[in-house]
């Protein structure tokens, strides 16, 4: 169920073990255009800022360039779609919709019955009225769902229905209480009626938290299994995924082993996984070091890796761009994104972009290209974008076509394992035998590629 994307040029897969290199880099690799190749969703949502123009303009340019699906932080929610009853508002959705034709981008749709953002007037003239309840509801998905469909490719139909604290529905949402939990079946029926080519997620938090009865991710488990024996279509399981780094807060206790086994329970359902909102948070208030960024960019991997490798989940959604327009610091957590405060990449984007180049799907042999690969032990990017090309002699990298160059070389697990700034010409590569991913970059030119050092 990965989507149908074809799979033109494993590029790295397709390389020679030992001194032979793949010659495919046409342009450079970015999250988006490795994501492509390995049929995933990789996305960010983009940030409440933006639909006032109030980011800088490298903030859109790095998510149009790095990612290929987008959803609105908060711009199709119920209070900004339906602010007054009947007065509906789409101007911020349309222009994201916009945004992510002219980029070719995927477009998520979040949320349709929630018990956050609800405009106070659904409580104030309705408040426990059941009919009128279900008539609101209706009509509010009928309108919004309609007036994207065809253009929104999946929609949040019902978004945190379970409550925290104990595996139990959530009592407090103004849904639940004056229309009880079939207000969740009927979502997923309207929603369907009107744009039956969307896919329809229930989405929550806390789900990467074992897949047992006490935990959440087993009551969903046992109402997924009731919506699909009744026919509801829900076609899809949206993972929140906001986690904290582990080291830092020793009582966090969700993993993406825990995410990895609701995969493949829901496959078993033909439901998908998608990962929706994920960051991965330090307790605000410590002092984060490199180590721990390293860290953080080896628990991002791991949760691509369920995406990657499990035939049922195909999405990864982080809950952000930059550090410095994050949410998390209202749940007293820092530093939880892939781009830090300046729009820099952090440890985590080398981590999630190497892993990327380096996963090699199952899959027969005779799918691979193998024009790709390059009887030479010297290896070029292509001409007219770039002259920078690397060769390897030993543990010598020698690169030519630039001036002063920083090498980067990461472990197969995208650790990085040895860096240099600077490097006029040639650099001697301090490390052990194996096979690594070499990374050498001048400005914004970068070229990457998989060596082995013997
Ligand atoms: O729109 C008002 C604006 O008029 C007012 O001037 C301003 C003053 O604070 O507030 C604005 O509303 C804020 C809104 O974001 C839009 O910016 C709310 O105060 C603020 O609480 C709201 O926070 C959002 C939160 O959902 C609300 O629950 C966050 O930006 C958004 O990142 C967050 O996203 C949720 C997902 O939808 C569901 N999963 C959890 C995730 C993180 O909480």
């Amino acid at each position: 169920m990965k989507i149908t994307r074809s799979l033109s040029g494993v590029a790295l897969s397709a390389a020679l073990l030992g001194v032979g290199f793949s010659n495919a880099f046409a342009e450079e690799e970015t999250l988006r255009s490795l994501a492509d190749k390995n049929n995933i969703y990789i996305g960010a949502i983009l940030n409440s800022q933006w639909f006032g123009g109030g980011l800088p303009g490298n903030y859109e340019q790095i998510h149009k360039t790095q990612f290929n699906i987008v959803v609105a932080e908060n711009e199709m929610k119920f209070d900004a779609t339906e602010p007054s009853e009947g007065q509906f508002n789409y101007n911020n959705g349309d222009k994201m919709v916009k945004y992510a034709q002219q980029n070719g981008m995927r477009v998520r749709g979040h949320a349709l019955a929630w018990h956050s953002q609800v405009p106070g007037w659904v409580n104030q003239k309705y408040g426990g009225n059941k009919k009128e309840l279900l008539r609101v509801l209706k009509n509010h998905i009928e309108k919004v769902v309609g007036h994207w469909k065809g253009q929104v490719a999946e929609w949040d139909v019902v978004n945190e229905a379970i409550s925290n604290n104990e595996p139990q529905w959530r009592t407090g949402s103004v849904w639940y209480q004056g229309i009880g939990p079939e207000f969740i079946d009927s979502a997923f029926v309207w929603a369907h009626a009107v744009d039956p080519d969307a896919e329809l997620c229930y989405n929550d938090y806390n789900l990467e938290q074992g897949v047992n009865p006490k935990a959440k991710a087993g009551f969903l488990l046992e109402q997924v299994k009731r919506w699909v024996a009744n026919g509801i279509p829900i076609h899809c399981v949206g993972s929140q995924t906001h986690v904290e780094d582990t080291t830092t807060d020793k009582h966090f206790i969700g993993s993406p082993d825990s995410l990895r086994s609701l995969a493949k329970e829901l496959a078993k359902l033909n439901v998908k996984l998608k990962i929706t909102e994920l960051d991965i948070g330090f307790k605000s208030g410590i002092n984060v070091s490199k180590s721990d960024l390293e860290r953080q960019g080896q628990t991002f991997r791991q949760y691509l890796d369920i995406v990657l490798e499990e035939p049922n989940a195909d999405t990864y959604l982080i809950w952000g761009v930059s550090d410095k327009w994050s949410w998390l610091g209202g749940l007293n957590r820092q530093k939880g994104l892939i781009y830090d405060d300046n729009l820099q990449p952090k440890p985590a984007f080398d981590s999630i972009l190497v892993r990327l180049q380096t996963y090699e799907p199952p899959q027969d042999s005779s799918d691979k290209d193998s024009t790709e690969k390059d009887s030479t032990d010297a290896f070029k990017a292509i001409a007219g974008l770039t002259s920078l090309s690397i060769h390897l002699s030993g543990r010598t990298l020698s690169i030519a076509g630039a001036t002063a160059t920083k090498v980067e070389i990461f472990d197969m697990q995208g650790r990085p394992v040895f860096s240099a700034k600077n490097v006029k010409g040639s650099v001697d590569l301090k490390v052990t035998e194996g096979l690594y991913i070499v990374r050498v970059r001048e400005g914004s030119v970068s070229l990457t590629k998989r060596i082995a050092i013997h």
